[in-house]
């Protein structure tokens, strides 16, 4: 028993002497995290991860150390050396397997440089801005926020947009892969429910157990699985197959006859496109029009209604700075990706911040944090303010600290498509209409994470709409 009691005894003591050696302890952050990354994990299942790394950014500075293995960042130099150094940066971590479809790794689920250059290669070409103000797009893109706009003066006194931006969202990505069989949500009641399908899920707490718990996912029952999804499955393994899709659609590019992807590898990456792109910029744009509708920020709403009237109409949609700058200060208030996207530092270690971390930490940014936590490039960084985008003084120190779409050869493909859908979308509404919260809007319009994502914590968004 003696000897039981002495082993457990060494090991214990082996266990803090390697912990307290590390090069991470010099780092700073709270004493707890060189020994547990308990109360972070429990941040996490509380969804409660991004305002708890938040908070230490503010106590610590721009470099905390957040569990024995794991550091947050948030300067200019480390997001390029995470995100940007030879390319790409580092390679990411295993929590991107959650975001493998059909069981296929796709772009955004491959964890290495190498591979995922190769899979860049097929498909970065749709996404240039020339592909995507392609007229097809483009009047694709306006024909659904007209819809979008018939169904919001459809009921004058209150209208839930977070409904509708969704199917907006959804319809402008699925006609941008699958052209012509985009989905209509917003006409559609069949299409509608695969709308909900995407949208409505309680899955934050599913997804880190199968991320902690890799080896006991098999055995989950039923009701631990994220996001269920058979409609949405069925209609992208069709769609994948289509025999005929339009040119320049993301489709006709993947399952191109000497394409190196197989159905299944096509349809895997279309649905990851697929869910990329209706959350995102579905929850960017409600945010937006929220900020927009509030009382205290008319006049940011009627500057943007000047800028869009005096325009000339073929005035061409990224040509306009005042829209470009209500669209950054919605996406640095609200990231709809906000948390960290986590890498392996490579082998041998590297030096960051001044700060060095060993090989195999992980590292991270998380745009929340990086668009609020130097006051002299954000000034009063939780109000919402576009005109702080219109001051030429300072103007190159923030553009380089909007991280929204991270950066580097890993950030986001679809940052064009989605900037033209939300540019498209605010000048039909805010050329026309002037919006105002709803009466009987009650619900909570706080950010609500859920796995590196984000959603306002009512999903609802009842605003007013009143022809000007
Ligand atoms: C406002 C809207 C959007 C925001 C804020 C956004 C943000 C981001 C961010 C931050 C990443 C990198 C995440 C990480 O490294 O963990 C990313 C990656 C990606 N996004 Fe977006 N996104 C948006 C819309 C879209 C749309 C519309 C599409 C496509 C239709 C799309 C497709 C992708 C893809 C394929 C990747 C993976 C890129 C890669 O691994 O090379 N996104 N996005």
């Amino acid at each position: 028993m003696l000897t039981l009691y002495l082993v457990a005894g060494l090991l214990v003591t082996l266990f803090f002497i390697r912990r307290l050696r590390s090069p991470i302890t010099k780092i700073p952050g709270p004493w707890y995290t060189v020994l547990t990354s308990w109360v972070l994990k429990y941040h996490e299942f509380t969804s409660n991860r991004r305002l708890y790394i938040h908070d230490l950014h503010k106590r610590y500075g721009p470099t905390v150390r957040i569990a024995p293995n794991e550091i947050s960042l948030a300067s200019l130099e480390a997001i390029r050396e995470i995100y940007a150094s030879g390319g790409s940066g580092y390679d990411k971590t295993e929590l991107y397997d959650l975001f493998r479809q059909f069981g296929i790794k796709t772009m955004f689920s491959t964890l290495e440089k190498q591979s995922h250059s190769q899979r860049k290669r097929e498909l970065a070409d749709r996404y240039a801005m020339t592909n995507i103000l392609r007229d097809e797009h483009v009047s694709a893109i306006a024909d659904r926020a007209r819809a979008f706009v018939s169904r919001c003066v459809a009921s004058a006194e209150s209208v839930d947009v977070y409904v509708w931006l969704h199917c907006f969202a959804l319809d402008g990505v699925t006609n941008f892969m699958f052209s012509p069989g985009g989905l209509r949500s917003l006409d559609s009641e069949e299409d509608f429910e695969i709308m909900e399908e995407l949208t409505y899920h309680q899955s934050l707490q599913k997804n880190l157990l199968h991320y902690y718990l890799p080896a006991l996912a098999p055995c989950f029952p039923s009701c631990l699985i994220p996001r269920h999804s058979p409609k949405t499955n069925e209609y992208v393994l069709r769609m994948s197959a289509q025999q005929q899709p339009s040119q320049h659609s993301l489709v006709a590019k993947l399952a191109r006859k000497d394409s190196p992807l197989n159905h299944a590898q096509v349809a895997a990456e279309c649905k990851d496109h697929m869910a990329a792109g209706i959350d995102t910029t579905g929850d960017g744009l409600c945010f937006l029009m929220w900020e927009l509708s509030r009382p205290q920020n008319t006049r940011f709403q009627d500057r943007l209604f000047e800028e869009l009237t005096n325009a000339d109409p073929d005035t061409p949609i990224d040509k306009l700075p005042y829209l470009d700058a209500v669209v950054k200060e919605a996406l640095r208030c609200a990231p709809p990706i906000p948390m960290s996207f986590p890498r392996y530092v490579p082998a041998g270690g590297r030096s960051i911040d001044g700060h060095f971390i060993p090989e195999k930490t992980i590292v991270s940014c998380q745009p929340y944090t990086v668009h609020r936590l130097d006051e002299d490039v954000f000034p009063e960084p939780d109000s919402f303010n576009p005109d702080r985008w219109m001051d030429e003084k300072g103007a190159a120190q923030r553009n380089r600290l909007f991280f929204a779409f991270s950066t580097g050869g890993r950030g986001c493909t679809g940052r064009n498509l989605a900037m033209v859908e939300m540019k498209v979308l605010l000048r039909e509404v805010y050329s026309r209409f002037r919006t105002t919260i709803a009466e009987d809007m009650r619900e909570c319009m706080d950010i609500d994470d859920q796995i590196i994502s984000s959603r306002p914590q009512g999903q609802t968004c009842k605003l007013r709409f009143s022809e000007r």
